[in-house]
């Protein structure tokens, strides 16, 4: 098991780069399939998710060629072969090669888990979604096979504004016969990023990043192209970490709009930040922060993925704050390691109530998952004395290099394995 170590309450200096995003990354990853003749994506992250869904790739017989900071991926000969629970269960962003071997192939045939700790994360607007387009999906336990005679064009209204489920039935629809149009779409720039990529291959995909998209089916889909947008959450995280321990903090490749929440939020907490086109300067403010409410909500809500990382930073501002987690249901587990640290957090239902400022002191803390364990980290750098993480695998799957870029600007932290 990993383990992270940090000697908390230093100051952080310098610039930390911002890498590719890993939620536009694991949906690019499989729909790199349904070119006829090869994608090359750049700023792609290195971080345990691109490997797994390469090794996916690798099932599929489809040639992978992983540079630093590039895959360029060619499907020309692969095979649709079964995904087994050993591949795809690495991470829940494999149900994406459904909706793309569908596209493609118009069958798809994988196991996929069930939820996982943050909530039971049903996939049923993914399916209703293909079987819309034609598809007939029968699952058995965690198998799950998707297969039409023809894809067709359909008219789909999503009950919710699932990320996964607009960009798997994009995948699933770019080559059917005729339109599809998926109506309250999710608006996430990781959506704009893969119709952008399929665009680029000749896709006719109008209207991401609204919630009206509008996919207009293709027999072809050529060689391209595309490079990553950078992570808008990860630029958060070390924002948020700027804030709490940052003597002058530069988070570069940053596209500010794409955090305009988590911006205000931090201006209404008294936090000063210089916001440039591609970076944001933060620094620990002198003066006590102010407590504020804060309730995630689908983009350009307050990103639920960002609701751990900032609930460290409320734990340091004046008087009570409130966080009400609206998208998952199970958001709450970094909670119990926060107050062991020293906070003062109640959870009622679905909202957790903080009273700060207080104290943080180094304990030992588990990831239980990968923005707890970003939270972790978070609390870990203010905290006095050390503080011990378990389970950071959790981690890096969803930050490239995190330690080296603590390092860089003056954090004491080290990865170790342990047992
Ligand atoms: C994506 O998950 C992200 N993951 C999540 O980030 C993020 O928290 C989430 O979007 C919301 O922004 C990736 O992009 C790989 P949803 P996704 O479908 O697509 C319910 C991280 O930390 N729902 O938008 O799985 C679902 O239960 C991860 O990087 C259904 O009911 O999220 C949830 O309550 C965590 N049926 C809500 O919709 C479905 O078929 C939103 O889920 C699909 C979803």
């Amino acid at each position: 098991m990993k383990v992270i170590e940090i000697e908390g309450a230093r100051k952080l200096k310098g610039s930390i780069r911002v890498s590719g995003a890993k939620n536009a990354t694991v949906a690019l990853i499989p729909a790199a399939i349904l070119t006829d003749e090869e994608a090359t994506i750049c700023n792609v992250p290195e971080i345990t998710d691109t490997e797994a869904l390469c090794d996916i790739l690798k099932l599929l017989k489809v040639q992978v060629n992983r540079s630093t900071e590039s895959v360029i991926i060619n499907p020309s000969e692969m095979v649709n072969t079964e995904i087994t629970e050993p591949f795809s269960k690495k991470l829940r962003a494999s149900y994406y090669f459904m909706g793309a071997l569908l596209g493609k192939y118009k069958k798809a045939v994988m196991y996929f888990p069930g939820g996982c700790s943050i909530g039971a994360r049903p996939i049923d607007l993914h399916l209703k979604g293909f079987e819309a387009l034609g598809a007939k999906v029968t699952s058995e336990k965690n198998k799950y096979i998707v297969e039409a005679e023809e894809l067709k064009g359909a008219n789909i209204y999503l009950d919710i504004a699932s990320v996964g489920a607009t960009i798997n039935i994009m995948l699933a629809a770019v080559r059917a016969k005729g339109t599809t149009i998926i109506d309250n779409a999710a608006k996430e720039p990781e959506i704009v990023n893969v119709a952008t990529f399929l665009n680029n291959m000749g896709a006719k995909i109008s209207g991401a990043g609204t919630s009206t998209i509008k996919i207009e089916g293709v027999d072809y889909l050529h060689k391209c192209f595309h490079e990553v947008i950078p992570d808008r959450i990860e630029a958060g995280t070390y924002i948020i970490i700027g804030a709490l321990c940052g003597e002058e903090l530069q988070i570069d490749n940053v596209i500010p709009e794409h955090i305009d929440s988590l911006l205000l939020k931090l201006k209404e907490m008294g936090v000063e930040l210089d916001i440039g086109m591609d970076y944001v300067k933060v620094k620990k403010q002198e003066h006590t922060l102010q407590a504020v409410n804060i309730k995630t909500a689908v983009y350009p809500g307050f990103p639920t993925d960002l609701q751990q990382p900032i609930t460290v930073l409320l734990t340091q501002a004046s008087g009570k704050s409130k966080v009400t987690e609206t998208i998952w249901e199970n958001r709450f587990m970094h909670i119990p390691y926060l107050n062991k640290l020293g906070s003062d957090i109640d959870v009622k239902n679905q909202t957790a109530t903080i009273m700060g400022p207080t104290e943080l002191k180094g304990e030992e803390v588990v990831a239980t998952d990968l923005r707890a364990g970003a939270a972790m980290v978070a609390a870990g750098l203010v905290a006095e004395g050390k503080t011990t993480i378990t389970n950071a695998e959790h981690i890096l799957r969803g930050y490239e290099g995190i330690i080296e870029k603590l390092r860089l600007v003056g954090a004491k932290i080290s990865l170790k394995e342990i047992g």
